[in-house]
This record gives structure tokens, sequence and C-alpha cells, in this order.
């Protein structure tokens, strides 16, 4: 198989879809890879590590697509690269088609297969390439809250770990999914005091198991989230209910009662937000003051830390990556949760929650696949 791998375009991306050992993984395995040239710089990956392991380099965008059969990125396909895309290409990355109207007709027009990383599902219907971000996105909310409840970030001037004779701070956790595990473990860490409340018993049972009182694993009601709200110096919003936008947890009204200074850390804004007085930031401007409370709500939270991000997301993804090379589109008939990552194929959309999103007719692409 010929295998591209653009550097990304979208502003602020630091990642890439494929670390040189990648590369020569599938270079081993008898296939041709072709990255465009400095596409892993910003990563921390150099031109000459890719062609040592094999790669060929090229210069520009048209010319990876030219060259590649499937193509692996990051992010979804910018403008510039819609034109690039035909029907003999696969293309497997982050796509959230559903928030895109202009890519859904742009990648149906070229007649490309497109797999998308964030609805392939795994043994037990998780989404093991969305994992590695959150896993980021949560340990972030952390370290980003410690460093705003400092005084000259704004905050109230209190010490995550506290010292002796001197009380740590509160953490609360709503939603104790992958984020919300993720940064509870780092606030413990620190040695804060975290409390996580979910609507999930099933999940508030595994997080109590884990970790027997150190942090207390409360289920979440109304009256609860504003009580603790009250007595938190940081909060983060982690909540998910997949395919819906974020439920509203705390009201202006509430967040107006906070000690000034607490800190709100919503790393739900990518759905929205969970908190009312939540808008979207980026890491140039990650904060901004509402009610006296210091407010993160940075959308990409894991391209700040490019060169990890990128690890994790290409051990998650290498493994798909090799099978598509080795199996081609056999790869998704044999594995149903493979295939619920086909968005779109031979240009007709398979993701009925798209189709519906946007009014496009939906053909049972995925039973197209599985005929072919
Ligand atoms: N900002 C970023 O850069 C970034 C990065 C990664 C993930 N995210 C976002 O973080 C959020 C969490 O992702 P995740 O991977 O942890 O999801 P997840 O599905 O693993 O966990 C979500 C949890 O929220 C709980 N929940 C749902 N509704 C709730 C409610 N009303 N009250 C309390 N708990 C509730 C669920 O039971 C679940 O345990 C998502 O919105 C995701 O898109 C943002």
């Amino acid at each position: 198989m010929r295998i591209g791998i653009p550097k990304e375009v979208k502003a602020g991306e630091n990642r890439v879809a494929l670390t040189p050992a990648g590369a020569a993984e599938l270079h081993q395995r008898g296939h041709s890879i072709y990255v465009m040239r400095s596409a892993g710089q910003a990563a921390g990956f150099s031109d000459e590590r890719y062609h040592k392991a094999g790669a060929v380099i090229v210069d520009s965008l048209a010319d990876v697509y030219a060259a590649a059969d499937l193509i692996v990125k990051v992010k979804e396909p910018q403008v510039e690269e819609y034109a690039l895309l035909s029907d003999r290409h696969v293309l497997f990355t982050y796509l959230h088609l559903a928030a895109n109207r202009a890519l859904t007709d742009a990648l149906i027009a070229s007649g490309a297969t497109c797999i998308a990383y964030e609805t392939l599902t795994d043994a037990q219907g998780r989404l093991p390439l969305l994992a590695p971000m959150s896993e980021i996105a949560g340990r972030m909310a952390v370290q980003a809250g410690a460093h705003h409840l400092e005084m000259a970030q704004g905050g109230k001037g209190i010490l995550l770990g506290g010292i002796p004779g001197v009380a740590s701070a509160n953490v609360l956790i709503l939603g104790g999914g992958v984020v919300g595990a993720n940064a509870a473990a780092m606030a413990v860490g620190m040695g804060a005091q975290v409390r996580i409340l979910d609507k999930s018993l099933a999940r508030l049972r595994q997080l109590d198991d884990l970790w027997r009182g150190r942090v207390v694993c409360e289920y979440a009601v109304q009256e609860r989230i504003d009580a603790l709200a009250l007595q938190s110096d940081l909060i983060i919003g982690s909540v998910l209910n997949a395919g819906a936008s974020a439920p509203r947890l705390l009201s202006r009204e509430l967040i107006a009662q906070m000690e000034k200074g607490s800190v709100l850390v919503d790393v739900a804004i990518d759905q929205g937000g969970c908190f009312a007085t939540s808008r979207p930031t980026t890491h140039q401007h990650p904060t901004y003051i509402e009610e006296g409370v210091v407010h993160y709500c940075v959308a990409n939270i894991p391209s700040a830390v490019g060169r990890t991000a990128t690890l994790g997301l290409t051990n998650a993804t290498l493994a798909y990556v090799i099978r598509l090379a080795d199996e081609g589109l056999t790869a998704l008939k044999t594995d149903a949760g493979f295939r619920a990552g086909l968005n779109i194929y031979r240009g007709q959309l398979s993701q009925a929650g798209v189709a519906d999103a946007f009014a496009i007719p939906f053909s049972d692409a995925a039973q197209l696949l599985l005929n072919d």
C-alpha cells in the first residue's frame, strides 16, 4: 500500500499522524510511505528520521495526495486539501463531520472512502482513538487549573496541595469518564482534596473501587453540584453525552456566588461547554474572568503538548493503519468496530447522524461495503 502523511495545515495543529517508528514498522511490512517535508517538525520528528525509517520525503500536499492511496492525518482535511482527494483514496483521520457541512459535501463529492477516528469502536464499544486525547485533556486540566489558581493569573492564591498546617485545595470533577478519571489521578497526585460527581452508578462503582475513599465519588444531582461548587477552589467540567451537546451544570447565578478567584476548567467546551458562562478560548489567550471566577475553556487542549499527543495518538492508531495497509478495506469487513469508523464509502454517507444533521440522503454504505 502507498501511504501518505500530509503536514497538518489546520491553524494551531502541532501533531503529525505517524511517527518515524510507525513509518519503520510499515516500511518493514513492505509498504511505501510518503511524508510531506517538515510534517513532523512541530512534534519533534525531523525529515531525516522519517527518511532513515524508509519513508520518502515529498515537497507538497499535492505530492502526498498524488503519491498515496491511503492518506493518514490528524485533523479533517482543510479547504486547500478538498480538491486533492479522489475516488482512489482512503482517508483515515479525525473528521467530526456533523459539525462541518462544507467538509461533508467536499468529501462526498471527492468519491473517497473516509474512516473517522472518533466513531471507530473497540470490542467493549469504547472509542479507542479518542481516549488518548481525553487522557491528555484530563491531566492538563489539573495542571492548568493549579496554575490559574495563582494570584498573578487572577486566581485566589491557593496551592493545590497545601502545605503542612494549611489545607489543600478542594477540586470538584463533574463527569468521571476518561477526562475525569485522569484529572482525579493528577489532582490526587498533587495532594488536593478531590470529589467526582457522575450520573452513571456503574462508573461511580468503578471509581470508588479504585480510589477507596481517597476520592469521594457521588451521584450527580443538581442540588449536590450547586452545594459543592460553592465550596470548591477548582471545578473541572468533563461530562459527555455522546452525540449531544454538553448539559449545563452550573448557572450564572451560582457561579456569581462562588468565591472570587476560583477556577473553572471547562474541558467539555468542544461540546458547547457545561458552565453557563463558558465560551471557547485558545492556547494564546486561555482564560477570561467572569463573575470574578477564572474560566479556562481551551477547545484543543492536547495540541499544547504536540509531542505527547502525537505519540499517544499514533500508539492508538498504528495497529489500525497497519491493518488498513495490509488488508485494505477487508479489515473493515471483518471487524464491526473498525467498520463503525466508516463515515463515507466511495462518496456515499454511512453515518445516519450526519445525514440527519444536514438532511442529506443516507444510504447504508457500510452494507454496500460488505456487499462489494
Ligand atoms: N477541550 C479539549 O481539548 C478536549 C479534549 C478531549 C476531550 N474533551 C471533551 O471532554 C468531555 C469528556 O470526555 P470523556 O472522554 O471523558 O468522555 P466519557 O464518555 O469518558 O465521560 C463522560 C462522563 O460524563 C458523565 N456524565 C454525563 N452526563 C452527566 C451529568 N449530567 N452529570 C454528571 N456526569 C455526567 C458520563 O456518565 C461519563 O462518565 C467531552 O465533551 C469531550 O469532547 C475535550
